[in-house]
């Protein structure tokens, strides 16, 4: 018989390795932890993260380990949480321990930590929100009303010109609104440096904000490798992605600064009111910080959310004609052939109000929440929840749930029946929970709104047609990624009527 050598290095080696297991065993016997896939030793469920919708893998997995399931990414404990009434009572009624977010390695290299989307619960994530929370409010955010509508009514035009520049259309215009409401400042093109920009920061942060995607994140020792080593480009991309968010978030608010004494920096928006609430004095080093920052980050939160919910409603209009004309007799009764609608007609238009809901309930654009964290141990429903674990609501499952919403899969503004507690209910899950609560909920709810009544006030929307000239309908597909959108479909947006389409004509393309 021979008998294997075995080195001092690969002894100490297999030794750590077993250490390992029987102190990931300890743990396990320990703590009653909630049900998930079975992990293996050391990596624990790395392996089985799905890079594509994670939100169906795990919904399809929360059938079989129910409404927390837990799962283990080297250490790093996470609970995905399907079902609404835990993920309110963790994150809503337990919210001083749940209001912390992950720390997430790759974020932190590339400093999206610095945003108010993934700060920790510090001051510095109170003081962000401190300064635009006054401008966010139900009421205060009547006042972009108008510059909504007017938005929304270019957007419209621009689309029945030509369809095939819809996602264009999207980012430009949205990048109007919110720079504008933002820092005063109006893009002309979409290459605006300020908006190319802002998207850019924005896919970057989609792709460090997806816990579990980058292997940092779950083996942090990794960071301190020199950048030389041949496997850690991750190191050189975080640089470049911070050095460009550095730029994103403190250009435009330079700009806005500069050009409140120059008149050019249109009135009134966010940096300027802050301003102004501190007397027109500039604010000191760590508020102006905080500005800077809180202000990048209502840029990015607002962006990719509104594509994705257009998007959406776009794709269910089209498999849905019934429902959109519906819509349409709606709005044509309240509303009439005379004019446009308005973000005011909202209160009486509640099958308009029941297609929104839908559109968020089918397609929730951040499907899984923005990540919390849990401050300290717990225990719910006889479940440890250790301290640090990732909290990942699967707002999508919840969705989902056929004893929530009969027929999940179907389209139906009826099953609200115009009830609006239960249209709230719904679409408040879309914007999270608790403390860290989307701030761009009120002003983005007008918006969408006005997208929506505006088109379908004005146009049929139809399938997109094949080179042989038959119809094809869009599949339900979404993109990978923390704020995801439907994959590209194609479609036709016509006109109702030439005087629906001469309304929009008449529209001043001035933004003021
Ligand atoms: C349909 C549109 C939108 C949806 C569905 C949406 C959804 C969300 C969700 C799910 C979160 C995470 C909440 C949590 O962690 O519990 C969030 C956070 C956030 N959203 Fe939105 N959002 C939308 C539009 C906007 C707009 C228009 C703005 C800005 C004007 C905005 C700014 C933010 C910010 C700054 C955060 C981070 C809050 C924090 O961590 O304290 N969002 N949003």
């Amino acid at each position: 018989m021979t008998s294997l050598p075995l080195s001092l290095p690969s002894l100490a080696l297999t030794l750590v390795f077993v250490a390992c297991i029987l102190v990931d065993l300890r743990r396990r016997r320990r703590q009653r932890l909630p049900p998930g896939p079975r992990p293996l030793p050391i990596i624990g469920n790395v392996h089985q993260m799905p890079k594509e919708m994670p939100w169906v893998v795990f919904s399809s997995w929360a059938k079989t380990y129910g409404d927390l399931m837990y799962m283990d990414f080297m250490g790093q404990p996470a609970i995905i949480v399907s079902d609404r009434t835990a993920a309110i009572e963790l994150m809503e009624k337990r919210s001083m321990n749940y209001s912390d977010r992950p720390v997430l390695e790759m974020a932190k290299l590339a400093g999206f930590h610095q945003t108010m989307a993934l700060e920790h619960y510090n001051d510095n994530w109170k003081i962000q929100r401190r300064l635009i929370s006054p401008d966010y409010s139900p009421v205060k955010v009547r006042k972009y009303w108008p510059l909504q509508e007017k938005v929304t009514r270019l957007f419209v035009r621009n689309i029945i010109e030509d369809v095939s520049a819809l996602r264009d259309n999207l980012r430009l215009q949205l990048g109007v609104i919110i720079l504008r409401v933002t820092y005063g400042y109006s893009p002309q093109t979409p290459e605006d440096k300020f908006l190319v920009g802002g998207f850019t920061a924005l896919d970057n942060f989609a792709k460090v904000a997806t816990p579990g995607m980058w292997l940092v994140d779950v083996l942090p020792i990794l960071k301190y490798l020199p950048s030389w080593l041949p496997g850690t480009s991750f190191l050189k991309t975080a640089q470049d992605w911070g050095k460009h968010l550095e730029d994103t978030v403190r250009s435009p608010y330079n700009w806005a600064i500069e050009n409140i004494p120059t008149g050019l920096s249109l009135q009134p928006n966010l940096v300027s009111d802050v301003i102004n609430r501190h007397n027109g004095k500039p604010l000191n080093g760590a508020d102006e910080n905080a500005l800077v920052w809180a202000a990048g980050t209502m840029l990015g939160g607002a962006l990719e959310t509104n594509i994705s919910v257009t998007l959406t409603f776009l794709m269910y209009m089209i498999l849905n004609p019934e429902v959109q004309r519906k819509g349409q007799a709606e709005l044509d009764s309240v509303v009439g052939h005379d004019r446009l609608p308005s973000i005011s007609d909202r209160a009486d238009l509640p099958y308009i109000r029941g297609i929104i809901t839908e559109t968020l309930r089918r397609g929730p654009p951040v499907p899984l929440c923005t990540p919390h964290a849990a401050h300290e141990d717990d225990v719910y429903r006889g479940y440890a929840i250790p301290k640090g674990a990732w909290i990942m609501a699967n707002i999508w499952h919840m969705y989902n749930d056929p004893e929530q919403f009969p027929d999940p899969e179907v389209f139906s503004p009826e099953r609200y029946n115009g009830d609006d507690v239960e249209m709230e209910k719904v679409k408040g899950l879309a914007f999270g929970f608790g403390r860290r609560t989307c701030p761009g909920k009120h002003f983005t709810e007008a918006l969408f709104y006005s997208i929506v009544a505006t088109i379908l006030a004005t146009c049929d929307v139809l399938p997109g047609l094949d080179v042989n000239g038959k119809e094809v309908l869009p599949k339900v597909e979404y993109e990978a990624g923390s704020i995801t959108q439907p994959k590209p479909f194609p479609l036709r947006i016509k006109p109702r009527s030439p005087q629906a389409a001469a309304l929009l004509t008449d529209v001043s393309p001035a933004i003021e």
